[in-house]
């Protein structure tokens, strides 16, 4: 009996040696441990023995029962590796590849470049500040009455319970004039005795407000343009806006300014281009010749005040835009939706 089991597992073993793939090592297994298999058959042989012998048999029956299955078990490990290799060694290293697809800058972070290049040829430092931000320097010292609607919950995003004992409530920047009172302050922190140096800073950011429908969405960008210095006049701030118009929209682009009401500013102005479809003559886009660009005006001088800064030794200019409105009346880009540009459709955004 002994010698029966350790033939049948040096029998095994070898056929297990020689298999070639999984279906005939399933078939080994089957052939020994199976239920009419070959060790199977020899264990129920073992009642019949006696008890001594019997439980050394018995010990040595379920290691070869054992040894059997790890052995089939192993060699089908290195079977399926064998696969994997011969795989790999048929795969042509000289094919052309998959090509991964590359992508671009979104079209607003596109047009944010394209702003930032064109005003720091005139001087202006692109500058960036908090968009989460204090009523101090988005509303208070930029001249807004207690009572005005901007600061109204229905208008603008509050943080629940942040609130600073001179700066008040925090919120989210409802415009980038806040960087205004940003930039002036630190003139004020690093200048000696007095003097400023003279600022020309342009803040483009994030700008959130509650609304949300064709022509609006919650989050979009504006870029803010702050000149401070000494005899500053509308004729600075017109001929700033002239560069910009003709360098972004064209050379045949012009911009008029209406006079119009900010708390910041005084005076203060609309902006408007000439429309690029019809040149001004008016067509079913501008109707009559212009399309609105956005706010712009000579900086208060209770603002100048509330940084610290004497209104008698110094002045400028400001002017704040949207860039998805800039972006979109640059290429008559007629988006039925805003709210797309953020939808992130790749569809849409492949194609700019
Ligand atoms: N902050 C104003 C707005 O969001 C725009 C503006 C900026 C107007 C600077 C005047 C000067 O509408």
């Amino acid at each position: 009996m002994e010698n029966e089991l350790i033939n049948l597992k040096n029998n095994a073993l070898s056929l297990i040696l020689e298999a070639e793939d999984e279906k005939e090592l399933e078939e080994i297994k089957l052939q020994f441990l199976g239920r009419s298999g070959k060790l199977t058959q020899a264990i129920r042989k073992l009642p019949k023995i006696d008890i001594e012998k019997r439980k050394e048999l018995g010990v040595l029956a379920n290691e070869v029962k054992e040894t059997i299955e790890a052995s089939v078990d192993e060699k089908k490990k290195q079977l399926k590796k064998g696969i994997l290799m011969s795989k790999i060694r048929k795969i042509d290293v000289t094919n052309p590849g998959i090509k991964p697809q590359i992508g671009h800058l979104h079209l607003v972070t596109q047009a944010i470049s394209e702003i930032t290049s064109i005003f720091e040829k005139i001087g202006f430092v692109r500058v960036r500040y908090p968009e989460v931000e204090w009523d101090w320097y988005a509303f208070e010292a930029l001249n807004f009455p207690k009572d005005h609607p901007a600061r109204d919950d229905w208008e603008t995003f509050f943080i629940d319970g942040a609130s600073h004992k001179k700066y008040g409530p925090m919120l989210l920047t409802p415009h980038t004039s806040s960087g205004q009172i940003r930039e002036m302050s630190n003139a004020v922190k690093s200048s000696v005795s007095g003097e400023i140096s003279p600022i020309k800073m342009l803040n483009i950011a994030k700008c959130y407000r509650r609304q949300s429908d064709v022509s609006h969405t919650p989050m979009f960008h504006q870029f803010e343009g702050l000149a401070i210095d000494k005899n500053l006049s509308i004729v600075n701030l017109k001929g700033v806006l002239d560069y910009f118009v003709k360098s972004y929209f064209g050379e045949k682009r012009v911009s008029r300014i209406r006079p119009y009401h900010f708390e910041f500013t005084e005076p203060s102005f609309e902006v408007d281009v000439s429309c690029g479809v019809c040149n001004g003559q008016g067509c079913s886009l501008c109707k009559d010749g212009w399309l609105e660009l956005g706010g712009a005006g000579m900086v208060h001088p209770n603002v100048l005040k509330n940084t610290g800064i004497d209104p008698d030794k110094f002045n400028g200019f400001a002017f704040g835009w949207g860039v998805e409105r800039a972006l979109m009346m640059k290429d008559g880009l007629e988006i039925d939706d805003l709210r797309l540009i953020y939808s992130n459709k790749l569809e849409f955004l492949e194609q700019f």
